[in-house]
């Protein structure tokens, strides 16, 4: 990256800090920070145009189903880049990369992705397990009212985007519906080799959860 992309991204960076500003749904800018960390990190020795890849990393949230009209936020990640003169083919790719990056249900063909959408696709997932997974899933679960768990109410597999969309389950259910189905669907093999130990620390935690749910322990 250039002196000058190196600029656009520094303030494409403090913008998109203040428009997450007060997320309480597990999107705050520090997710987006850790997405940026983690796809630089997967980015690395590549020949994956880091431009694109930071620009995407930094704006992939800003069009999501889930916090905005996805038509809103591609305007809005539009007008920035124009903003900052980027040239279209970039801009392009980068709208086509927060366009499709977002996980829509079980069985729902995924989008075709570029390499650089590869890769942050990778870093928002592995941002979704773990011990980060975990923390994000109760305050995106508190932050529409959901209960924690319910035994009642048992996980499904999504076959649609807008079934997937529909979905009010509680936290513990969207373990089953999608974050232990993440490990699988990594892109890059250095981030399949970090899903691993991500992964096991979930089971880890639902095992114990369960356990603790019958009062044993
Ligand atoms: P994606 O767009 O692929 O879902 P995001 O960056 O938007 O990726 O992150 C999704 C985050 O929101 C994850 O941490 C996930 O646990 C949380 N989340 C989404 N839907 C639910 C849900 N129904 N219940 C609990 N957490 C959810
Ligand atoms: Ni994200």
């Amino acid at each position: 990256m250039n002196i000058k992309e190196s600029g656009i991204i520094k303030r494409i960076a403090g913008k998109v800090k203040e428009h997450f500003q007060g997320e309480g749904s597990g999107h705050d800018w520090w997710h987006v920070y850790r997405v940026w960390r983690l796809s630089r990190q997967l980015a690395e020795g590549t020949g994956a145009d880091l431009f694109v890849v930071e620009l995407a990393a930094l704006m992939h949230d800003m069009a999501d189903h889930k916090l905005t009209i996805p038509e809103e936020g591609e305007k809005q990640i539009s007008a920035m880049l124009e903003k900052e003169e980027v040239a279209e083919g970039t801009a392009g790719e980068v709208l086509k990369i927060c366009r499709n990056v977002s996980f829509k249900g079980a069985d729902v063909d995924a989008s075709k992705l570029s390499y650089e959408g590869q890769i942050v696709q990778d870093a928002d997932r592995l941002d979704a397990i773990g011990a980060m997974g975990i923390a994000r899933a109760f305050a995106f679960g508190g932050s529409r009212h959901r209960p924690i768990y319910d035994p009642a109410i048992a996980p499904e597999r999504h076959t649609s985007f807008a079934d997937y969309k529909k979905s009010t389950a509680p936290a513990i259910n969207h373990f089953y519906e999608k974050l232990l189905l993440l490990k699988d669907r990594m892109n890059t093999g250095a981030a399949k080799r970090m899903a691993e130990q991500r992964h096991r620390f979930m089971e880890t935690f639902l095992e114990q959860f369960f356990r603790e749910w019958e009062g044993e322990r």
